[in-house]
């Protein structure tokens, strides 16, 4: 199955989207942001269009509101002002309003048009791409969904200019796994930089999300090549959970946690997928440069890994993974003994 993926850059993209709503004629136009994409991003997005709205929808930052209740709101906000089939949803932050947005679009009557214009990293190189949409159920993440495209992604550096260093900072583990599963030599680049500032890393997107629809082109619902995207996200995602949880432990944004992940996951490549010492090392060494070193405990330890146990289906003591037979080229559902898990954390921990 091929999956068309309609992306567009900067300001022409910005006048290519506007292009596209008169075209299409729809009946109404809706905008959802959260609280800080209102303050940060919509004046500039409405001066910039001159699109007039019927209405801006507004829901609580954060992924904690990436749930059934936002979405219900945000249904009945657009019913009660009268939003119908041919009604169009833009959706302007982050990727929890471009997932929840483009969810609550593809279920409100059984499916009206949206667009995403992301506004963070994170969401320009990762999540607004792809087409998939969806919310949290309780603590599980992204358990309710749809996997839907866009009628457009508009991917804009310009928003990165208010967007927090940490979040920036997060969404570039994403590029560095691009560059890793992918692509040698943006890898390469990657781990050069000086600074992750906008400007800097406004020239590095396309690439990456060159990585991205290229692979979710290929395979759209996940059947075996989408897999890679998963690098460093088996162990991430369990240390993102358990910081998350323990309330006494500092936090840890998702790209902050895969970050971990890749070292970690670079360790057992080099035991499992024939990764050499040297480009572990290397992959190590970037990592450090870019993301502050997480104290872990050997208890830490042990609650991640029950986590990731309870988290992932492992048949006899082993777990699959996606990991790296060199750097730029992955290899998926490797199985790896449990044994290597505590010398992964033994690797990430030493110099
Ligand atoms: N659909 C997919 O394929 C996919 C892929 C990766 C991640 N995701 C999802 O994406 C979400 C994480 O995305 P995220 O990191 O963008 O989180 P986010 O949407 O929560 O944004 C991070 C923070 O930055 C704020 N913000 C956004 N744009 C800003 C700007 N320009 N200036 C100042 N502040 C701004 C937000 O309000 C929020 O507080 C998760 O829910 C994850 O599951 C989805
Ligand atoms: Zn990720």
């Amino acid at each position: 199955m091929q999956n068309q993926v309609n992306i567009s850059y900067g300001s022409e993209g910005l006048s290519s989207l506007v292009q596209q709503l008169y075209k299409n004629a729809y009946s109404s136009l809706f905008i959802l942001v959260d609280t800080n994409t209102q303050r940060e991003c919509l004046s500039c997005f409405l001066d910039q269009t001159k699109l007039d709205p019927s209405a801006v929808l507004v829901m609580d930052a954060g992924e904690e509101n990436k749930n059934l209740s936002t979405c219900e709101s945000l249904w009945n906000e657009l019913s009660s002002l009268g939003a119908d089939r041919d009604s169009v949803l833009i959706n302007l932050g982050g990727g929890v309003v471009t997932d929840l947005g483009g969810f609550v679009a593809c279920t409100f009557k059984r499916g009206i048009d949206f667009y995403n214009v992301p506004t963070t990293l994170l969401s320009m190189v990762d999540a607004s791409v792809g087409g998939k949409t969806g919310i949290d159920l309780g603590p599980l993440k992204n358990q309710i969904g749809i996997i839907q495209e866009p009628q457009q992604v508009v991917i804009d550096s310009q928003w990165l200019a208010t967007l927090p260093k940490e979040e920036v900072r997060s969404g570039f583990a994403e590029m560095l796994k691009h560059g890793l599963i992918a692509d040698s030599k943006y890898w390469e680049e990657l781990k050069t930089l000086e600074h992750l500032n906008p400007k800097v890393l406004s020239s590095f997107i396309k690439p990456s999300v060159a990585v991205k629809s290229k692979v979710v082109e290929e395979d759209p619902r996940e059947k075996g090549l989408r897999k890679i995207l998963n690098f460093g996200h088996t162990l991430g995602h369990a240390i993102e959970s358990y910081f998350l949880v323990e309330k006494d432990k500092q936090r840890l944004l998702h790209g902050e946690a895969i970050a971990i992940g890749m070292v970690l996951e670079a360790y057992l490549s080099t035991h499992c997928s024939g990764l050499s010492q040297e480009e572990a090392l290397d992959i190590k060494t970037t990592f450090k440069r870019f993301y502050p070193k997480t104290e872990i405990t050997k208890q830490d330890i042990e609650a991640i890994l029950a986590l990731l146990r309870h988290d992932k289906k492992n048949k006899a003591g082993r777990v699959n993974f996606v990991l790296l037979n060199k750097i730029g080229t992955p290899a998926i559902d490797i199985e790896v003994p449990q044994a290597l898990f505590e010398k992964a954390f033994d690797y990430y921990t030493t110099a």
